[in-house]
């Protein structure tokens, strides 16, 4: 096995809460992220899956240093990121970038398509940014690696599709020519029909360039293909991972198990037979989150050593390499 490119290691991050008033007083703590851990190969995709609100956007927020980590350990290449100040961050902002889930919202509509995918050049102060012509060359080449036709760097955001937007995000993204990119729900805001699309450019991106990807989405089916390993989170805690194929193949943890029953399964045969497994109950706040596992409240199969014992994210039975945090995780068939 190779060095790993990203080491994640006991990853919390906790928000203050405020109360409402004249003088507001910190009334809690959002405990956004509980303890994650997970290493990433050079080149390899694992997909980060969870409900909204479950710590997904701040997981990868708190890696890229946009959040301070509370606690915990984020190495990149070997060097810790967390204890290094924004200055001896900044050479390392070129490997690490981010696409982010709205890209409405996150390019600035007033601005040339030319200047948003340049901007992270002059910023970088790269060579030959300044100079039109290199810059104009290299605008060029990487509307034309995402799909863009360079002939329209001239046009503003607004006069883009959604799916366009995004690969001009994704265009961005890739100018520093990283090794790694977070990609937080970069489809979830798209129509479905133009989805594929862009996860299959991502794919063909990551073959050509070599990238790694942590790829944030909300349910198992959009990143089923793209993803090497999966790792599933609830309530600020990932509570089981493992290869893609037995993360899909042979759940072992209930929630994992829940989450699949909800994606149509792709053969016909399967799909009549699949059972949906409906969670009742909301997920509880992160403000103050159930004793011992988290998703006991929700849990068909919860017993008293549930609200007693924490269950460790850990090899229990089941496919090699598969890790599940659940005291009576067991492989449960699909169909
Ligand atoms: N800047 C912030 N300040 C306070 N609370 C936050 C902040 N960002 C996220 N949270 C809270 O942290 C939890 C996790 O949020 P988030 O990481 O955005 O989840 P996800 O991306 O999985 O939907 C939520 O309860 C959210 O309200
Ligand atoms: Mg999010």
């Amino acid at each position: 096995m190779t060095a790993p490119l990203l080491e994640v290691t006991d990853l919390v991050k906790e928000f203050p809460v405020r109360g409402k008033g004249i003088i507001p007083r910190n009334t809690g703590t959002v405990q956004a992220v509980s303890g994650v851990s997970f290493a990433l190969q050079p080149g390899e995709t694992l997909g980060l899956v969870g409900e909204s609100g479950c710590g997904k956007s701040t997981t990868g927020r708190a890696i890229l240093q946009l959040h301070k980590p509370t606690s915990g350990s984020v190495k990149f290449e070997g060097r810790e990121l967390t204890t290094m100040s924004n200055k001896q961050l900044r050479p390392l902002r070129k490997d690490i970038q981010i696409v982010f889930q709205d890209p409405y919202a996150s390019l600035n509509p007033k601005w040339q398509v030319n200047d948003i995918i340049a901007e992270p050049l002059v910023i970088h102060g790269v060579e030959g940014a300044n100079n039109r012509g290199a810059a104009q060359r290299r605008v060029n080449e990487l509307m034309e690696l995402v799909g863009l036709n360079p002939e329209h760097r001239s046009r503003y955001a607004h006069e883009f599709s959604g799916g366009q937007r995004q690969r001009i995000g994704i265009a961005r993204a890739l100018a520093l020519n990283p090794k790694f990119l977070v990609l937080d729900e970069p489809v979830s805001a798209l129509d479905v029909s133009v989805q594929a699309g862009v996860v299959n450019l991502l794919e063909e991106l990551q073959e050509r360039l070599g990238l790694a990807y942590l790829f944030v989405a909300h349910d198992l089916s959009v990143v089923r293909h793209i993803s090497d390993r999966v790792a599933v989170m609830y309530l600020g805690k990932i509570i089981e991972m493992g290869e893609r194929e037995a993360i899909y193949g042979k759940p072992m943890h209930p929630y994992t198990q829940a989450l699949l029953s909800a994606v149509p399964m792709p053969d016909p045969k399967a799909e009549r037979k699949r059972q949906r497994i409906v969670l009742t109950g909301d997920v509880p706040s992160p403000v103050n989150p159930p004793s011992g596992c988290r998703f006991r409240t929700r849990c068909w199969k919860a017993q008293d050593i549930c609200a007693t014992e924490e269950p460790k994210l850990e090899r229990r039975g089941g496919p090699e390499g598969t890790l599940s945090a659940c005291h009576f995780a067991e492989e449960r068939a699909v169909v």
